[in-house]
């Protein structure tokens, strides 16, 4: 069987985590108190109003359900205003190379993301054709590390899990990729991402044949 690879967004494929942090750190100011960038690492792959509990927890706040409606919709507001100003420079190192070479193989790819920004992000970035299916927060009920939007994106590439790769920047979405059953690519800083079967920096340090190596370790 061929593989298929699903691809996280932020993180991994574009530079949005950035964006994430300013926008949360903009609204936790506003309500007087503060979050390290270590806490930040905790919000990666986790959904909109996930991460406002987390954040809400951190600063020992407690808001009602309105007030949170809210409070997400205004850090969604800023944190739209950036992601509407990206370009496919922001498209990180080694991602085209790797998406072009997939797309000549026939791979089928799918996105797996907890973001309900993904086609704006996807359209500025230019990056939407590569996609033969895209799984994102509007069509999924649990946020990772829950498996279901890997299973989801694999049921709509016809892909069995066990020829899925999955590529994580975050520490939920490499737990929710294990739980899928999938292998799992882990991108960025290696103490975060405990249990991917390879590590690498970016894009631009994998190739097709190392991937697809995962899935058979040892054939030539
Ligand atoms: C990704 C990011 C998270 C973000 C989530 C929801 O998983 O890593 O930091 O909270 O998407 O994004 P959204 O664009 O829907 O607020
Ligand atoms: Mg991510």
């Amino acid at each position: 069987q061929p593989i298929a690879c699903i691809f996280d967004l932020d993180g991994v494929l574009v530079d949005t985590a950035v964006y994430h942090y300013q926008a949360w750190k903009q609204l936790a100011n506003s309500l007087g108190f503060d979050f390290t960038e270590l806490q930040n690492e905790q919000l990666k792959g986790v959904n909109r109003m996930r991460s406002l509990d987390m954040i809400l927890q951190w600063g020992g706040v407690e808001k009602s359900k309105e007030e949170k409606e809210l409070l997400a919709a205004k850090k969604n507001e800023w944190y739209v205003a950036m992601i509407s100003k990206m370009t496919v420079k922001e498209v990180l190192p080694g991602t085209l190379e790797l998406l072009k070479a997939l797309k000549i193989q026939g791979v089928k790819m799918a996105l797996g993301s907890a973001s309900k920004n993904s086609s704006l992000i996807l359209e500025r970035t230019e990056l939407a054709g590569f996609f033969d299916a895209i799984v994102d927060g509007n069509s999924v009920t649990s946020s990772k590390p829950d498996p279901e939007v890997f299973l989801k994106a694999a049921e709509l590439l016809v892909a069995a899990k066990e020829d899925c790769v999955v590529f994580e920047d975050a520490a939920a979405g490499v737990e929710a990729a294990i739980a899928a059953g999938m292998k799992v690519v882990g991108i960025g800083n290696s103490t975060h991402l405990p249990g991917a079967d390879v590590l690498i920096k970016d894009l631009s340090e994998i190739t097709v044949r190392e991937i697809e190596e995962l899935k058979n370790p040892g054939t030539e």
